[in-house]
């Protein structure tokens, strides 16, 4: 661990105020506090029976909830705005920090957990789940505490001929979702979910609550993808949805590499992106074999010509089309083919699946001499999987300052690398080789920056920088350009709009800039 000589006047200033919030802190006043304005089976101590179970419900990586895990030590579970605003209101007067969570999907559980030891509360949305579809204007109102399976279930309830552009697990939560992107298999026809909010709800480090117009355009613009919790807590968004045909056909091909695999990746990396914006293949690539899984906006009909002109190589014929709605897509690819439209409410986590993974952005191809090379990483014992997303059509027409995510013209795809372990192993080959094929890849990727997703969140892109658990400027540079490119400094100015003292902060949050006196 490196500390430069410039940074350290400035990490020990960072420092001393994190010291004095915390010396200020007082848990019984917090308490007292808390327990005034919000009712009391809504806030949990740790000596609270429920408080684990509470904790855990919606934890997705047990990587986080071991004995060693720096936890909350209240949860409060707010039904209404108002207690989202005191709970706001009473950290700040008894300095203790809130986190936020929503579905507590966050890959290095930052809704939930700290990686220093601190007090702090986390205010938990789960119970703000409403959704309201209004169909006439084609447009729904979404609590943060909702799942996208909550969502995408109430759009099917209304029409089935209406969707919502976004990720593929049901079970994520809108809040951190939406307030980190959020792309899925509509990308290429309706961008990501944030190029569709039209409003939202946020409760301020004041405690204030604001819509759209009162939280002002630089603060709307930074909550849409550029990380909601440096800026607050939404409590609700306003979205468009978007049209779909009444019959959607899916497809999932396996090629082996003897099959061609490396062939077919190859040529999949320029057709792709390049398709007609109904069309979305993407690619699984695992062991020694590549997964073709396509959603496409049409009948199977109209699908095979496409394939037969594009992208022949594939072999798609009739047998491969599974027609369907597109409500009847969600869980199809989420859960499987036996799965129901109704098993996509179930918020049920399991702690049994250790998780970790990481991103990257390709802008050109990578050649063909060197997937061989990915399929043997891919082929450890180890190892886990990669994802290729294909982007181009509409998220890459939508300018690289329009949101905070900047990911748009010129990127083919998308790369997330993710593996997997059981109780039984302590993780540690397994996060190895995501960090050593992470480095294998760098040449193949995009640069300065690589280029990275903010949902993906890896606490390890700033890892060579001993400065990452301190919001600064400067330090949070090399994750906050990957991440969000040249926004990275607006969103720094946005903050220090609405947060200028950083109440809202956690290890990879977007720390404020001040224009000087
Ligand atoms: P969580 O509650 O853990 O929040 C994540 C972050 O957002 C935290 O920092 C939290 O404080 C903050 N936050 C949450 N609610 C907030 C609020 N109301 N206001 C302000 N800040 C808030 N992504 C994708 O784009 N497409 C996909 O298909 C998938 N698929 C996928 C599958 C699985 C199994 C996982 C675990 C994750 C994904 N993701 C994904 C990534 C996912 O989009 C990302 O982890 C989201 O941030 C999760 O949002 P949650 O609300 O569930 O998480």
């Amino acid at each position: 661990m490196v500390m430069t000589k410039s940074l350290a006047p400035v990490i020990f200033t960072l420092f001393s105020c994190y010291l004095s919030i915390y010396s200020l802190a007082s848990s019984g006043d917090f308490l007292q506090c808390l327990t005034k304005n919000i009712p009391s089976q809504l806030v949990y101590t740790q000596s609270s029976p429920s408080f684990t179970s509470v904790l855990v419900s919606s934890i997705r990586n047990p990587m986080f909830f071991t004995p060693r895990t720096v936890r909350p030590l209240w949860i409060v579970t707010p039904t209404n705005a108002s207690h989202v605003q005191a709970a706001v209101v009473c950290g700040r007067r008894h300095g203790v920090r809130l986190r936020v969570r929503s579905g507590g999907h966050d890959y290095e559980g930052l809704s939930y957990r700290s990686e220093r030891p601190e007090e702090f509360a986390v205010v938990d949305l789960s119970n703000l789940r409403a959704v309201h579809i209004n169909e006439q204007t084609s447009t729904a109102w979404v609590d943060s505490g909702a799942t996208l399976g909550e969502l995408y279930y109430a759009i099917g309830q209304v029409s089935n001929q209406l969707a919502f552009p976004a990720g593929l697990c049901p079970t994520i939560g809108v809040g951190g979702h939406l307030s980190g992107g959020g792309f899925g298999m509509l990308l290429r026809k309706y961008g990501a979910a944030i190029d569709n909010v039209l409003d939202a709800v946020l409760v301020d480090a004041k405690g204030r609550l604001l819509d759209k117009n009162a939280m002002g355009s630089d603060v709307f613009w930074a909550i849409r993808g550029g990380s909601g919790e440096s800026f607050g807590i939404v409590l609700s968004w306003q979205v468009r949805l978007v049209p779909v045909p009444p019959t959607v056909t899916a497809f999932s091909v396996p090629v082996s590499v003897d099959q061609g695999a490396v062939g077919i990746v190859t040529k999949w990396q320029e057709v792709a992106p390049a398709l007609p914006d109904d069309l979305f293949i993407r690619v699984l690539v695992q062991k020694q074999t590549a997964n073709f899984q396509s959603l496409y906006l049409g009948t199977c009909d109209a699908l095979l010509p496409v394939m037969t002109s594009r992208f022949p190589e594939l072999g798609v014929n009739r047998t491969h089309c599974k027609e369907m709605t597109w409500i009847q897509s969600v869980p199809y690819f989420f859960l499987g083919s036996g799965a129901t439209v109704e098993d996509i409410l179930n918020r049920t986590t399991s702690l049994s699946i250790y998780t970790k993974a990481t991103s990257d952005y390709v802008r050109q191809a990578i050649a063909r001499d060197v997937w061989p090379e990915i399929l043997t990483w891919l082929s450890e014992p180890e190892a886990g999987l990669m994802i290729l997303d294909p982007y181009g059509a509409a998220i890459g027409s939508i300018p690289e300052s329009a949101t905070p995510f900047p990911h748009r013209a010129g990127v083919l795809y998308n790369i997330q690398y993710v593996n997997f372990w059981f109780a039984s192993g302590d993780g540690e080959a397994h996060t190895k080789w995501i960090r050593d094929f992470y480095a294998f890849m760098e040449p193949y990727v995009s640069k300065n920056p690589r280029e990275a997703y903010f949902n993906y969140r890896d606490l390890g892109l700033g890892e060579n920088v001993v400065v990452r658990n301190v919001s600064s400027y400067e330090a949070g540079k090399v994750w906050g350009e990957k991440y969000f490119k040249d926004n990275y400094k607006r969103l720094a100015v946005a903050k220090g709009e609405i947060d200028p003292d950083d109440y809202f902060r956690n290890e990879q949050s977007i720390p404020p800039l001040v224009p000087s006196k």
